[in-house]
This record gives C-alpha cells, structure tokens and sequence, in this order.
C-alpha cells in the first residue's frame, strides 16, 4: 500500500524514521509529510532517506498542487506524532500549512492518527472533543498510551509504540478474506549432510515461500511456515516459523502440521537424495583420486500430502523446470493429487532460485492456466495466493 507518513511537532517526531522503517519492512511505500516544527524533531535529510522520496513540507516550494498529486498518490495518510494543534486544525477544518492541507484534500480515503502531547492537554475537553469529531468521521486514533512524558510528568499522552502503529496499519490494509484458515507453506533448501562440516544443498534463497507465508498472514490467515536454512526472518504475530536442516526434518514438520491445515502451498527445493551415510567427523582424503557418495532416496514430501490430503483441503506445489516444462508440471499435478502447480521455468531471466523476482505459470487441476509476467516475488505471492484461494 502506498502510504504517506505525516509528522508534526512532539517530541515523539524522532520515532517518525523507525515507523517509516517498519511500515517499509511490511511492504508499504511511504513518503513523509512534515510540518515546520515537526523539523524541529526529525531531520528532512533522516527522513527523505529512510522513505527513499522527496519530503513535503512546504506548501509553496514545489508547485501549489503538491498535496493533491500526494493525496492522489498515498492511498492511507498515518499522522504520527499527532499534536492537539494537528487535531484541531482538522477538527476546525483549518488548511495552513503542508500537511493540515493534505489532510483536508485526503478525504474518502483511510486516516490513523497516534496522537501524542502532555497529559493535561490530552485530558482538555476541547482536545477531547476535536478526537470525537475525527473518530466521528471515521479517523482512527492509536494511542496515546501512559507513561512517562517528555515533560518530566506521568500520564496518558505517550504516543503508541511504532510497532503499535505499524501493526494498527496492517489491520486497517489487511483484508481478512483467510480469516479462522491455516497454511502452511515450505520455502528454501534443505541441506544434506555428508559429514560434520559439509552438506548437498542448492541456491534456494527462501524468499519465494516468505513472500507466500506473508502474502497469506496479510489476508488474515495464521501461517505455518516450514523453512529449511535461510538468513530470511519474518516478523508477523500470524506467521509461525519452524526451522529445519533436512528434507527429512522438513517431511516431520509438514507432515505434523498439515492435517490441522486448510492448504499448503510447497516451495521449498527439497534435495531428492541425501547421502546413505552421515560421518560424525571431517571426512580426510583417503589418497585415491576419486570418492564414491552413495545416496538414497529422500521421502517425497508434496506426495505424501497429497496421498493425507481430505475433503476441502487445497494443495500447491511448485516445479523447478528446465524442459517440456508444461507436460512435466502437469504429471506432477495428477502423479501427486495437487490442486495447482507453480511452473517455475529456469529458462526464465530473472525467475527461480535467489533473485527477488519471479515469472511463474500457475496451472489448475480444472485445467486453467495463470501465466505471470515477470514481477516481485511478492507480487508473484499475491497472484498464486489469489487464484488458489479464490
Ligand atoms: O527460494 P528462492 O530463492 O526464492 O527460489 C524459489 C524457488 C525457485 C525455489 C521456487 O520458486 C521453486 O521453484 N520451488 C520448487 C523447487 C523444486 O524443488 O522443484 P521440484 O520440481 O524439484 O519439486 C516439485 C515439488 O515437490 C515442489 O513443490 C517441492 O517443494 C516438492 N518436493 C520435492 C522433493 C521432495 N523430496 N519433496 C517435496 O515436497
């Protein structure tokens, strides 16, 4: 979501940049909007480059009609610190400045508000009053919270935490379309081992099932996510991550979870063979010129929840194709009783393993075909998670 971050003069304007930095992480675009005092606080440098955009602060320096273009472009407005001057400049309908005037012009589209200032001036009646008319309108205010003030006192006044603002944004952005569903989803490689220090694995980065796991905690689902070893966090209340090594550890988590599931989606790229045996010790160089790795079979893990999957449970998997993509994918899908296949081709520039983008062909037991262009594995979640929940 295109989101425009409005900050005004409290103290609390220098938690503006880590606010910024939270609501990029989830997803969102932001660009700032500052008053005059709130510059006091926060620097313009700081926050034009944490949102990586121009700020607007002055109504008259780059053309007079700056707030519509910002106001056709942000699709929520956050004002965070909120001071009682913000608040009853709007309540007032008062447009003197950069923001107090986007904000009149943002009306029709969602607004969030923590206010923040001195106990006594929250507990005004006519500070009390204005927040009255804002929620009236249907403005949402987080915050404030109790603690310690600026001002030396203790009290309500404290503006919310940015954690707490980012997580109210989220719960105004998400639709909860998934709501009361769970899904798992696998993501990132496996590793084999073969001794104590070396393994079998591949390029998988993870980032093709954490855009998965997020795209589905956006629409409300709680996410079981299964990943094999990846530097990749997630920081999302619905998202529960477990981390595994092997495809073997990965067959126990998935397995375990998936019964309690209304679907899986399964990027993971699970090595198909580990070796027959593991050394507790660093394999030496035995003076020959070669070195025989016997290997077995790993368990199939996308099959096996195809042979468990019940009634009203949907299962995805992918394929990671380098030839007859299309037929290969489509026997994956009858061999392994899947409701949809990602074909994933590496033919593909700029698709698969470790880039941030991906062009996936998204085939349906009932035949239909959903062909992606090339876009942000992101993205590419909110298409696969679209078609197969829909
Ligand atoms: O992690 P990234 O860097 O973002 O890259 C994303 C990706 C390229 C790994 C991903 O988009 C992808 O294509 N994942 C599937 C990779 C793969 O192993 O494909 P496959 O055709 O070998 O496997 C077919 C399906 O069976 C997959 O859903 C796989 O998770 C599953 N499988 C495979 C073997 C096995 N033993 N158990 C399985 O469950």
């Amino acid at each position: 979501m295109r989101i425009v971050l409005g900050i005004t003069g409290g103290i609390a304007a220098y938690k503006a940049p880590e606010l910024v930095r939270l609501l990029k992480k989830a997803g969102h675009e932001v660009r700032c909007a500052a008053t005059e005092h709130a510059l006091e606080f926060v620097t313009r440098v700081t926050l034009e480059t944490v949102s990586g955009a121009p700020l607007y602060s002055d109504l008259f320096a780059s053309g007079r009609t700056e707030h519509i273009s910002l106001k056709d472009w942000g699709e929520m407005l956050v004002v965070a610190p909120a001071t009682a001057n913000i608040i009853g400049k709007v309540a007032g309908g008062i447009a003197d400045d950069a923001l107090s005037t986007l904000l009149l012009a943002f009306s029709g589209k969602p607004v969030i508000m923590a206010p923040a200032m001195n106990c006594e001036m929250w507990a005004h009646p006519a500070v009390q009053r204005n927040v009255a008319t804002l929620k009236s309108w249907g403005i949402r205010m987080v915050g404030p919270e109790e603690g310690e003030l600026a001002c030396g006192v203790s009290g309500v006044g404290r503006m919310a935490e940015p954690e707490a603002i980012a997580a109210a944004v989220c719960t105004a952005t998400c639709s909860r379309r998934l709501q009361g569903q769970r899904w798992l989803v696998t993501a990132g490689p496996t590793y084999e081992r073969i001794d104590s220090v070396r393994f079998i694995g591949n390029y998988s980065s993870g980032k093709m099932g954490f855009a998965l796991a997020e795209a589905l905690a956006k629409e409300g689902a709680e996410v079981e996510l299964v990943s094999g070893p990846t530097a990749l966090k997630i920081d999302h209340p619905q998202v529960k991550v477990t981390r595994v090594e092997s495809a073997r550890e990965m067959y126990a988590a998935a397995t375990e979870v998936f019964p309690r599931c209304n679907g899986a989606i399964l990027s993971a790229a699970v090595a198909d063979y580990r070796p027959a045996e593991c050394a507790d010790h660093k394999l030496k160089k035995n003076g020959s010129e070669g070195m025989h790795l016997e290997l077995v079979q790993n368990p199939d893990i996308l099959a096996t929840l195809g042979s468990m999957k019940q009634e009203g449970q949907t299962l995805v998997g992918f394929a990671l194709e380098t030839d007859n993509e299309e037929a290969n994918a489509q026997r994956k899908l009858e061999k392994k009783n899947l409701d949809y296949i990602v074909l994933n081709s590496l033919r593909d520039k700029g698709a698969g393993f470790g880039v941030d983008t991906n062009k996936v062909t998204i085939i349906g037991r009932d035949g239909s075909h959903n062909e992606s262009p090339l876009m942000s594995k992101q993205e590419v979640a909110g298409l696969i998670i679209n078609t197969v929940t829909s």
